[in-house]
């Protein structure tokens, strides 16, 4: 299906230049988190000098070219005043994840929201009480810990079992916590820093669980897209009419199309008293106006960004393979994890870690190359390193050669 609304363009066949994901861009005059080593004013730098910046989630590429054209043409225009979704927006939703995910969302279940995180916070403040537990499941994308305990929510971890170099569910842990006062569970599916991506079983098992003991489930679904081998993305609530009454879908264009800076989300909730009841939350919180360019960015990605994921998702399994490769070949004590969606790689540097006294801060200074350090993903990430590999391959190889000879000192 493609789509003519005024302002967005119809889908387009790219040539070739459009999907050169091997080109270096300076990213520094634009204040990239990423290469100043820095979250933001309030958070510690990272010191060194000439550091290969691969820690946090975002990628050194371009966006698809009509988002890039049609943004140009907005900015151009000179006018940023408030912007409206119409219906066309729901349905360009609708139907990227109808394509791409198999996934037939009813429309009339679909809210706007300005990105994940503020989303997952609004949920919890309406569905849960103070001090009421929410589980997670570590190591896991570090706000999670945040987002529940600085809303005065108890933070329930459940680890993964790490089992052959994968991660397993903990279920026995699960319903344990389930049934000591937890009230939501927050799901990272695809699970980021690993990569994992949850099948119908490990879902149905959850959700029996979620079922048994009155839990909500709030599932962040942002790296969904990008799929590197045939494990299908399985929405929570697809998996059954029980799930989708329990389930809070949370989606973003952001992580897929490298657009986390110009954010727009979109939540799917099927429950029709708990939506009406959200959305006047977050209306009361004034969070449902759109952002001009987000707005512009999302439908634009969402209709004519398929050719472009395609091309990128290939980049970035080559990129995968690498890091697999040189890994085996050159980087003694680094097992990567093989990640089924996103463009990150969990490596387990345990044995590093021991030796050197904290492996991030060795590839740091030894090095020159800036990774997220492991233990910043909580219970079970000690000892682990997150390479992100959304980045042209000269970078990528220019950070495993640097690793590797740094490793090959000890
Ligand atoms: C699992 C996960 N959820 C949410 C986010 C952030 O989403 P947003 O910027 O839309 O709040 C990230 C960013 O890295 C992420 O990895």
């Amino acid at each position: 299906m493609t789509y003519s609304q005024p302002g967005v363009p119809a889908a387009r066949k790219l040539g070739a230049e459009e999907f050169d994901f091997g080109v270096v861009h300076d990213r520094s005059q634009f204040g990239s988190a990423k290469w100043a080593n820095q979250w933001d004013e309030f958070s510690p730098r990272v010191e060194g000098e000439g550091l290969v910046s691969l820690w946090t989630a975002d990628m050194d590429f371009r966006a698809p070219e009509p988002v890039i054209a049609r943004l140009r043409e907005a900015v151009n225009h000179g006018i940023y005043g408030y912007t409206k979704r119409d219906p066309r927006h729901y349905e360009i939703v609708k139907s990227w994840f109808e394509r791409r995910h198999n996934w037939g969302v009813d429309q009339a279940t679909l809210l706007p929201a300005p990105a994940i995180m503020p989303s997952v916070a609004a949920i919890l403040r309406t569905f849960t009480q103070p001090r009421d537990g929410v589980i997670v499941q570590a190591p896991v994308y570090s706000p999670y810990f945040q987002v529940v305990r600085d809303n005065n929510r108890t933070l329930l971890i459940n680890r993964l079992r790490l089992v052959e170099g994968g991660y397993e569910l903990d279920l026995n842990d699960f319903e344990r916590l389930a049934a000591n006062g937890a009230r939501a569970f927050l799901l990272c599916n695809p699970h980021n820093p690993a990569g994992k991506a949850w099948t119908r079983e490990e879902l149905e098992s959850l959700d029996s669980l979620c079922e048994r003991y009155g839990i909500l489930v709030i599932s962040d679904d942002i790296h969904c897209d990008i799929r590197l081998n045939d494990r299908p993305h399985v929405v929570f609530s697809s998996i059954g009419e029980g799930a989708a009454a329990k389930s809070f879908i949370c989606t973003a264009p952001t992580k897929t199309f490298n657009l986390a800076g110009v954010p727009s989300a979109t939540l799917s909730i099927a429950d029709s008293k708990r939506r009406e009841e959200l959305f006047r939350v977050m209306q009361a919180s004034f969070m449902v106006n759109a952002n001009f360019f987000g707005r512009i960015a999302l439908e634009v990605a969402y209709t004519s960004g398929d050719q472009w994921l395609d091309h990128l998702t290939r980049y970035i399994r080559d990129n995968v393979n690498l890091v697999l490769s040189r890994a085996a070949e050159s980087l003694p004590g680094i097992s990567p994890m093989r990640p089924d969606a996103s463009f990150l790689v969990w490596l387990d540097a345990r044995e590093v870690d021991a030796k050197v006294g904290g492996v991030h801060r060795f590839f740091v200074e030894r090095a020159g190359v800036n990774l997220y350090d492991g233990r910043v993903y909580g219970p079970g990430g000690e000892g682990f390193i997150r390479l992100n590999v959304g980045c042209p391959r000269s970078v990528l190889e220019e950070a495993l050669a640097r690793m590797a000879s740094a490793l090959s000192s000890l």
